[in-house]
This record gives structure tokens, sequence and C-alpha cells, in this order.
């Protein structure tokens, strides 16, 4: 996979069908994992049940807006930022429109024609998408009473930064979810730079106990489930992955 991975065709299309396709456009003769699918809106939605307020939320590492949508129906502000500047236009796009037709991959360079729209309940004036560094935030961006960054942290060259900085933007009591598979790889996170999955001194690092060293000073874990989700890449081949989840307050 290609470093730009996330500015190309593929991955505007990928993460399209991902986010907004009906549960019959994802599963090929409607099978495979049905509770991997709505990833992208359940990450949204990981606020519901947290005593927070609900006025500003921001979504790191966006994509194509999905989560952004979810968090609009019950948050009066929400801020989606992707360094992709590909899928940042997707979900401007989408979101403008309410509505896409785009192509998916069958087989090989075969594709077909796919409708995806925004759910009923989303309210796109309450969005801003704009491309932007999860590891350089401005800081005029303010504080936000719920921060999500799904799947973002392994795709990043140097994740530390992004969560050592991560409290300047969270509101006293603010809630932050973070939720990876923890899949590290060299091609994103040089190996200096991973939170966990190797071996030092023969103790396993965990990403998770990582996670909690780094955020310790200013936020404390108060949840963590398993989301499984699920890619498409074409009519036959699918990506079946169980993001690990971990809420953290504000302290
Ligand atoms: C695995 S995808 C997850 C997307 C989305 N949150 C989801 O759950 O479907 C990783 C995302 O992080 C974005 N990304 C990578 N590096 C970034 C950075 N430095 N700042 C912001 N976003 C970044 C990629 O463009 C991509 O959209």
């Amino acid at each position: 996979m290609p470093h730009n991975f996330y500015e190309s065709d593929k991955a505007v299309s990928e993460y399209l069908l991902f986010h907004y396709g009906s549960h019959s456009d994802l599963l090929f003769d409607q099978m495979g994992p049905k509770e991997a699918l709505g990833f992208a809106r359940r990450s949204g939605l990981l606020h519901e049940g947290q005593s927070i307020d609900r006025r500003r939320a921001l979504d790191l590492g966006c994509a194509v807006g999905a989560a952004s949508h979810a968090l609009s129906e019950s948050f009066i502000e929400v801020v989606g930022i992707d360094f992709s500047h590909a899928l940042i236009q997707a979900a401007n796009r989408i979101s403008s429109g309410r509505k896409a037709t785009i192509e998916v991959a069958t087989e090989g360079d075969l594709t077909r024609r796919v409708k995806v729209s925004i759910p009923n309940n989303s309210q796109p004036g309450r969005i801003t998408f704009t491309q932007g560094d999860a590891m350089n935030l401005n800081p005029k961006l303010g504080k936000f009473d719920f921060i999500l960054m799904a799947n973002l942290i392994d795709r990043l060259p140097n994740p530390k930064k992004c969560l050592q900085n991560i409290h300047s933007f969270t509101a006293e009591n603010g809630v932050l979810a973070i939720t990876s598979p923890y899949t590290w790889l060299e091609e994103y996170t040089p190996k200096s730079k991973w939170l966990g999955g190797y071996d030092q001194n023969g103790t396993p690092i965990k990403t998770v106990d990582q996670l909690e060293g780094i955020l310790a000073p200013h936020f404390e874990k108060i949840d963590s489930q398993n989301l499984p989700f699920l890619i498409r890449e074409h009519d036959r081949k699918n990506q079946y992955s169980i993001a690990h989840a971990t809420l953290w307050r504000k302290l």
C-alpha cells in the first residue's frame, strides 16, 4: 500500500462505501459479519452514556466523515479534520449534496455504481470538514467536549506527539475516545515510534498500557470495548478488524 494511499481514488471509494454504504452494497450475497457494519456511526456514538456537555465535538482523522454526521445529531458544532485532501473533499461533497454516486470495485478493473447517502437524522449544517494534521493542530481550534480518534493512532508517524497535546484541546471533564486495531506498520509509523506491539528486554509492550502512561497526567480511563469493522475491497474480499475502543475523561 503506497504511503499516499489516503489521497488515492481507491481510498475515497472504499471509505465512502465503508462510511455510507448500505448493508446490501457492503456484503456480497448478504454474507459476512454483520456486527462489523456501521463502524463509523458506532464510533461517532461512543459519547452516548457519558455525562458531558454536547456543545463541541472533534472527529480527528475523520476520513469521509460519517462519524462526524453521527456526532452532529447530538453536538451543536462538529469539526472533522483529516490529513488527506481527497478524503476531506469527498466528505464535503457528500455532506453538502446529502448523497453521491460512487464507483466501487467488483473484480480487477471492473466496477459498479453505488448510491450512498448521509443518514436522515444528520445535521450537516453543524459540521465543518477541514484538512489538517493531528500532530500539529491549530491552537485556534479551541476546546472540545468530546474528541474522537477513530483508527488514527496507528497511521501517524508520531502518535505520542498527538496524544501528548490532545489535552489542550479537551474541555474540562471532556471525554476522549480512541479506537484502534493497533495495526502498527513501518510504512506509516517508524518502529521507534510504535506505542506497542514489540518486545522490550523480554517484556511484551502493549499499546493499551502505553496509552495509559502517555495520557495519565491529564486523563483517566473510564471505559473500554471492542468495535469490529469491515472494509470492503471488492466483491469477494473484505478486511475484518476488531478495534479496541478506550474512553478517557479529562481530569
Ligand atoms: C484508518 S483511517 C480511519 C478513518 C476514520 N476515522 C474511520 O474510522 O473510518 C486513518 C485516517 O487518518 C488520516 N490521517 C493520517 N495521518 C493523519 C494526520 N497526521 N492528521 C490527520 N489525519 C490523518 C488518514 O487520512 C485516514 O483518513
